[in-house]
């Protein structure tokens, strides 16, 4: 990822327009030779899977990440340090508007440019007093997002594989899961600067309502061992966000290794509208 994606938010004018001139005298290259100007949106973000074989679509469960390293979102951004779906501030209404003004535009216009797109659609919306406002587009689904989402789709995740491959999935059922999932991403000391790896890992007994999703881990000499950032996704489900967030928490607690670092306040900010 290109850190930001040469976006820059600037909260008034004045930056603004410093902003610009900058950019504009080459302080970054070339891509200065062409500014895109947007209105600056303030909201929360949450993202919107979508899945499709061309005709068809299907909304995944909703998810909120966490993208920044340290409490209070602050610090730089990360590859994500957690998640949380589904979304409190997302009903039915938000969702209306989602499909009428997003969704079903963005499917007409891949049909009407003859592109026959049959995969994900990821959504980065950002929630502008009860209004959807497209932040980006990626033909993929999102990580952290699936360690929660993934928690959440109870029908079977390989036939709604096939069914957007071979064009049936007006017939798939999608179910999901009513319970909330959080994931807490566990990263190594450092991380997203530079960080050791190598450090031996002891992982709790597994339980039914929380899943480990590895991402930087390796076994060597036999042995479990950090080897990358973002080491282990903790996902749980709970019966509401309180307890899912306990539950991670609880395990993220429990699993062990030297220079472990993770957000403690991944879905607070959710707990009073849930
Ligand atoms: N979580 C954001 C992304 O996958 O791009």
């Amino acid at each position: 990822m290109a850190a930001g994606k040469g976006v820059l938010i600037v909260p008034t004018i004045e930056e603004a327009a410093n902003a610009f001139n900058d950019l504009a005298e080459g302080t970054w290259g070339s891509k200065g030779q062409r500014i895109v100007i947007e209105e600056f949106l303030q909201g929360i973000e949450c993202s919107v899977f979508v899945a499709t074989d061309g005709k068809d679509y299907k909304i995944l469960p909703i998810a909120k990440d966490y993208k920044r390293v340290g409490d209070g979102d602050t610090g730089p951004n990360t590859g994500g340090m957690g998640s949380v779906s589904p979304v409190p501030f997302v009903d039915d209404a938000f969702m209306k508007k989602v499909t009428e003004r997003i969704v079903e535009p963005t499917l007409q216009g891949l049909q009407k440019e003859g592109i026959s797109y049959k995969g994900f659609i990821f959504l980065g919306l950002m929630n502008v007093e009860g209004n959807p406002y497209v932040i980006e587009y990626n033909c993929r689904l999102g990580d952290p997002e699936t360690e929660v989402v993934m928690l959440r789709i109870e029908s079977d995740f390989l036939l709604l594989l096939k069914s957007m491959a071979n064009g049936s999935l007006k017939e798939y059922q999608l179910e999901e899961d009513p319970r909330t999932a959080v994931s807490v991403m566990l990263v190594s000391r450092g991380y997203p600067g530079s960080y050791i790896k190598g450090y031996e890992m002891t992982l709790p007994e597994p339980t039914f309502e929380t899943q480990l999703f590895h991402a930087g881990t390796a076994i060597t000499d036999g042995k479990l061992v950090t080897s990358g950032g973002r080491v282990l996704a903790v996902s749980s489900y709970g019966n509401s966000l309180e307890e899912a967030l306990n539950r991670s928490y609880t395990v993220a607690q429990q699993v062990l290794f030297e220079g472990k670092n993770y957000r403690h306040d991944i879905g607070k900010d959710l707990l009073l509208d849930s």
